[in-house]
């Protein structure tokens, strides 16, 4: 698609049934970001999550969307220790966690690692810019890119990136002028995240598109509003509940219209 000059679309995933419906809907790339620390287990930082529990969630996600590229993040210290580390870390993302590919955050000390990956077959893919695995040293989420030398420095890091190996760059929260400058250096297909409107693709995380979210940032506008849905699912629920019409088998409130698919529409055997 990048080199038809079609955009892609990338969401961030956590689990089997969304990652059914997003598949369902077409979604060109599932990223099973560490963001999963926020939306899934309710830390405040991405350096939070757990490496095996991320390789669960990745498992989860592609068997609910066995058809879709499903991308893994590998979290904080999976790959800083030794190479030999990262290297076994990044294997058990395609092995136990059935990812396509795995994605680090780098700058151009890494190429030496993504290399390393490459030439063992793992597919890479470079997260460049902003680094929120950088959260302790940087004080916040602060973004970059704005300073002549911060802009060079992120093209030299995508440019050695691609040459050591990566298949594919993600480029975070960078000034506009920024990003056209990586893509006219690189040739590999580029994923932007608040990064401006020229990358080949876009990524956001799901929560803050379905308006899940309390506090998006500024370039991830909710465009549904699924978290007043949810309440108001809920608060019905309880009315039912109250009501004594929870329970009962011929309650047309219990029985949704997606409860009738086949097995592989991820619907689960009933008891007779
Ligand atoms: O972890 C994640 O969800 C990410 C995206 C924000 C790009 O890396």
């Amino acid at each position: 698609m990048a080199s038809a000059g079609e955009p892609f679309a990338a969401l961030t995933c956590y689990d089997a049934t969304t990652a059914r419906w997003l598949e369902r809907a077409g979604v060109h790339v599932l990223l099973v970001g560490d963001t999963a620390a926020e939306m899934v287990l309710g830390y405040s930082r991405t350096i939070d999550m757990p490496l095996d529990v991320l390789i669960a969630l990745t498992a989860g996600v592609k068997r609910g969307a066995p058809s879709t590229v499903v991308m893994a993040d590998m979290p904080f210290l999976s790959y800083h220790t030794t190479d030999d580390a990262a290297l076994k870390n990044a294997g058990r993302f395609l092995t136990e966690g059935l990812a396509d590919i795995v994605k680090l955050e780098a700058d151009a000390s890494f190429a030496p690692l993504v290399s390393r990956m490459t030439r063992a077959g793992i597919p890479v893919c470079a997260h460049v810019g902003t680094r929120p695995q950088q959260v302790a040293l940087t004080g916040g989420y602060v973004s970059t890119g704005k300073t002549p030398k911060q802009a060079a420095q992120i093209v030299a890091d995508a440019v050695a990136l691609e040459q050591a190996g990566a298949v594919l760059l993600l480029i975070e929260a960078v000034p506009d002028a920024v990003t056209a400058e990586v893509l006219q250096a690189t040739t590999v297909p580029l994923i932007g995240i608040g990064a401006g409107s020229a990358p080949h693709g876009q990524v956001l995380v799901l929560q803050d598109v379905l308006g899940l979210t309390d506090n998006p940032p500024p370039f991830a506008r909710p465009i549904a509003q699924l978290g007043a849905s949810i309440q108001s699912a809920a608060e019905n629920f309880m009315q039912l509940v109250s009501n004594r019409r929870i329970g009962t088998r011929s309650d047309p409130a219990v029985q949704s219209p997606q409860s009738a698919g086949s097995a592989s529409t991820g619907a689960r055997p009933s008891t007779n």
